[in-house]
């Protein structure tokens, strides 16, 4: 087995795309304009490399512009980041990496203090002046940043986007990328990409460069309900698949407790109602309005996320109803303006007055977890391929992340990654010619059948049962196109929307994968048919990659999580191999 940061084979498998038409040579290529992918291009544009920042919509149009609660860090008085690093590893149920979370929680402020020297403007409190700070699930205090109340992600997003227009940056906007260029030693060598619609370069072509970073953000949309953007379909860990790279925990999605409830088959991005509604004083109340959550937890409504889902979902299942209620009318409508005008906004476009009536509310997909297994410079198991952000498996979340380290974990291992490249530029071979795409395109109509099959089957309660089925489904999913291409050499035509449903198709395959084999329930992973975490057993990560010696075939292997990150993991004796 490999580790981060040694070389890896390429798997050969790659989406069935024209050739490039056209080329941009660069040091650095950045895929994904978020926070984590922002802050990595301008300390190495800052460092002198050549740095394109490619982005699969506009520059703001990924998931860090919806961050609604904040940015925790310890910036309070009286908070440690060993306080931090205590709450992250409750949360994280046992698997995280502590190495990767005290690195995020004391690296964390000042990266914090370095995003507002690049012009993000946080709330602060009229009295003293200083940064305003508030609760959320699994925090024992004030711990979150935010700005414009609940639009912290929207001023980050301005903020970075500004910088890196005012320190010229190349960038090229509406570009989703295909996959990774290796040279002949498996080295990275650049990415291919398709640009949409009118820009300099259209259709597909390539950016030659030796380090690319995939900041590509989640995979939301894997499920017919998710708080991600449409352009969240884990591109970047199929991508990571195909290139060879190990995929870790993907099991581990996170459903948001209180998603705001628009009706039982409500699909595509549903709005979110911050954990600092709660953080600030908001009760969770089922149908005869009682708190359910108190009793279940010291911490009651700001239990960790996982606890407050589950909590939320056995209440359901008990009175028969397909939401709860978040109840913050003691607020007023003052500090409902003032602190949560965008869920205000949102909740009122859709027929609610939170300052009137209670909110329905209901869990839905949040957050992976898991991701492309990194060390804790960025690296991932292909040389020159580095990960941050949300397609990142840095090991500080473990089997749940705690509220609001997603947007820190962003910014310290960004700025860990320039740091790495600046220090040690990757060297590279010219790119090999790409061998051809050995797997079928999915027709575009199979994205809502993988979101149907993944909700039924693999979502916030899962079974044998349940996650055999989805298995199944989306195999047959898989053997129909591939019968199509090895009986009649046809695939589906290559789009923006036939590469999208094979990349969710590639992702929701690994992750059922990963479900069916963890045999427990731990942090968001939930398992009916094994409701008890089991730590003599599964205290231990899922690591995935596409083998690469039978071109179809996906390996699960189990890894002792004492061996995480950084270590080489020894136990190959437990892997599965699957059809694909
Ligand atoms: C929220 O504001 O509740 C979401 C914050 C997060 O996902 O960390």
């Amino acid at each position: 087995m490999s580790t981060p940061g040694t070389a890896t084979a390429g798997t050969g498998i790659r989406l069935h795309a024209p050739a490039p038409g056209w080329a941009v040579e660069a040091d650095v290529v950045v895929v994904g304009s978020g926070v984590a992918g922002l802050t990595v291009a301008l300390r190495c544009a800052a460092a002198g490399r050549r740095t394109v920042v490619v982005t699969k919509a506009r520059l703001d149009d990924g998931s860090t512009r919806w961050a609604q609660g904040g940015i925790a860090a310890a910036l309070g008085e009286g908070d440690t980041p060993e306080q931090h690093l205590d709450d992250t590893l409750v949360a994280g149920a046992g698997l995280c990496d502590e190495a990767a979370v005290r690195l995020l929680v004391t690296e964390g402020p000042g990266a914090v203090g370095r995003l507002m020297e690049s012009g993000a403007v946080f709330d602060t409190s009229a009295e003293t002046g200083e940064i305003e700070l508030t609760r959320e699930g699994g925090h024992h205090r004030r711990r979150i940043a935010h700005a414009g109340g609940d639009a912290t992600g929207a001023e980050i997003s301005r903020a970075l986007v500004e910088a890196v227009q005012a320190a010229g940056i190349r960038t090229v906007e509406n570009a989703l990328v295909l996959d990774l260029l290796q040279d002949a030693e498996g080295r990275t060598a650049g990415v291919t990409l398709h640009v949409m619609g009118e820009g300099q370069h259209d259709g597909v072509g390539a950016v030659h460069a030796p380090a690319v970073i995939l900041a590509t953000g989640g995979m939301g949309q894997v499920f017919s309900a998710t708080t991600n953007p449409a352009v969240s379909t884990g591109d970047g860990v199929a991508l990571a698949l195909r290139a060879g790279a190990e995929v870790s925990d993907l099991e581990f999605v996170q459903f948001h407790p209180t998603v705001l409830f628009l009706g039982p088959d409500a699909e595509g991005q549903q709005p979110l109602v911050s954990e600092a509604v709660r953080g600030e004083g908001a009760h969770l109340v089922d149908a005869d309005g009682v708190r359910f959550m108190v009793g279940q937890h010291e911490l009651a409504e700001l239990a960790p996320r996982d606890i407050v889902a589950k909590g939320i979902m056995r209440r359901m299942q008990e009175q028969g109803t397909r939401h709860m209620y978040l109840d913050a009318r003691h607020f007023g409508a003052e500090m409902w303006e003032q602190r949560f005008p965008t869920i205000l906004a949102a909740c009122r476009a859709h027929g609610i007055d939170p300052v009137t009536e209670p909110i329905p509310v209901a869990p839905a997909a949040h957050y992976a977890s898991g991701g492309v297994r990194t060390d804790l410079h960025g690296r991932t198991t292909v040389p020159g391929l580095y990960a941050c952000g949300e397609v990142a498996c840095t090991g500080v979340h473990g089997a749940n992340r705690l509220a609001s380290n997603s947007l820190l974990e962003g910014l310290v291992f960004a700025e860990r990654i320039a740091e790495d490249i600046v220090a040690h530029p990757p060297a590279v071979g010219a790119p090999v010619v790409p061998v051809p795409a050995t797997g079928p395109l999915q027709p575009s109509g199979a994205r809502y059948e993988i979101q149907r099959i993944m909700t039924d089957g693999a979502g916030v309660l899962r079974s044998a049962g349940s996650l055999a089925g989805a298995a199944a489904a989306l195999e047959d999913l898989y053997a129909a196109a591939l019968g199509e291409l090895e009986t009649h050499g046809k695939t589906a035509e290559p789009g923006v929307d036939t590469w999208e449903a094979t990349n969710l198709l590639c992702v929701a395959r690994v992750l059922v994968a990963a479900a069916r084999r963890r045999e427990e329930t731990r942090g968001c992973h939930w398992r009916e048919d094994h409701p008890d975490r089991d730590d003599a057993n599964w205290r231990r990560h899922l690591v995935v990659r596409l083998s690469a010696t039978e071109k179809r075939a996906l390996v699960v292997t189990p890894t002792d999580s004492a061996d995480f990150p950084s270590v080489q993991h020894p136990l190959l004796n437990d892997s599965m191999e699957q059809s694909a």
